[in-house]
C-alpha cells in the first residue's frame, strides 16, 4: 500500500499573508498525522516565503511519523539540515521567481556538488531523496551520487491538457519507475496531484509514497483538514 506524505507549506503561505502566527503549520501537521498520513513534508526555501526556521525546528520536535525536509543544496540550507537532522531530506532545485518547484533536479549537471551534499546529510543519519523528472538519463545518474530514494516529478502528468496526454505522461512515469527499480531505488512521486488525478497514478505499482500539499490544503477549507487528509489517504491507499 502506498504511503501519503502531506506538505504543509501552504498553511504557512496563508499565515504569511498577514505575517502573523496563524494558521500554524505545526498544528496542521498534528491534525494530518491524526488523520493517518505517513509523513509530514515542509520546504524551507532560501527566501523563507512560507515555512521558516522556527517551523522546521518545531516540526522536528513534534512530528511522530516522519519529517521530510524539502530543501535546495545551497550551503546555508545544507548546514541547517545537518544540524536539524530530519528523518529525510528531499533535494529540489529552487528558483527565486518560481511560484512552486517547477522542474526536477539536474543530477548530471550537479553531480559533484550532489555527491558531497548527499554524503554530508547521510553521515548525519538523514535519508536523502532526489526530486527528478521521469527521465532515464537523470535516473541512471542517481546511484553514482549516492542516493537511494527518488521522487518523480508528476507536474507534467498533473497538468496534461487531455486524456491522451494524461495517459502518455502516466506511462512515462510508469516506465521511469520500472527503470529506477532496476537500480534498486525507492520511488516516491509528487507535485500537482489532486483528488481526481491521484486515482490513475495510485494504480501504478511500486510507488512507495505520494507527497501532496496544495490540493489537500485547498480542500481542507471546505471539509476540514482531518477529512481532507482522510479522503486523500483513502485514494492513495
Ligand atoms: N514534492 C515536491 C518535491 C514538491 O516540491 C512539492 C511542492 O512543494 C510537492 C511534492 C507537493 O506538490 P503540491 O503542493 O502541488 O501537491
Amino acid at each position: 500500500m502506498a504511503k501519503l506524505g502531506v506538505n504543509v507549506d501552504h498553511v504557512a503561505t496563508l499565515r504569511q499573508a498577514r505575517r502573523g502566527v496563524c494558521p500554524d503549520p505545526v498544528h496542521a501537521a498534528f491534525i494530518c498525522e491524526k488523520a493517518g498520513c505517513d509523513s509530514i513534508v515542509a520546504h524551507l526555501r532560501e527566501d523563507r516565503r512560507h515555512i521558516n526556521d522556527g517551523d522546521i525546528k518545531r516540526l522536528k520536535d513534534t512530528v511522530i511519523t516522519r519529517f521530510n525536509l524539502e530543501m535546495c543544496i545551497a550551503p546555508r540550507i545544507v548546514g541547517i539540515a545537518c544540524r536539524l537532522k530530519p528523518h529525510q531530506a528531499t533535494l529540489v532545485p529552487e528558483r527565486r521567481q518560481e511560484l512552486t518547484t517547477e522542474g526536477g533536479l539536474d543530477i548530471i549537471a550537479n553531480r559533484k556538488r550532489l555527491k558531497d551534499v548527499i554524503k554530508r546529510l547521510s553521515d548525519k543519519g538523514i535519508e536523502v531523496s532526489l526530486f527528478i523528472d521521469p527521465d532515464k538519463k537523470q535516473i541512471a545518474a542517481v546511484p553514482e551520487v549516492g542516493a537511494k530514494i527518488i521522487e518523480l516529478h508528476t507536474g507534467k502528468y498533473a497538468h496534461a491538457k487531455n486524456k491522451i496526454q494524461s495517459l502518455e505522461r502516466l506511462e512515462e512515469i510508469a516506465q521511469a519507475l520500472r527503470y529506477a527499480k532496476g537500480f534498486g531505488l525507492t520511488v516516491n512521486a509528487g507535485h500537482g496531484l489532486d483528488y481526481d488525478n491521484i486515482t490513475a497514478i495510485a494504480k501504478v505499482k511500486d510507488i512507495y509514497e505520494f507527497n501532496i500539499g496544495y490540493s489537500i490544503i485547498c480542500r481542507s477549507l471546505f471539509v476540514g483538514l482531518e477529512n481532507a487528509v482522510k479522503e486523500m489517504a483513502a485514494r492513495v491507499k
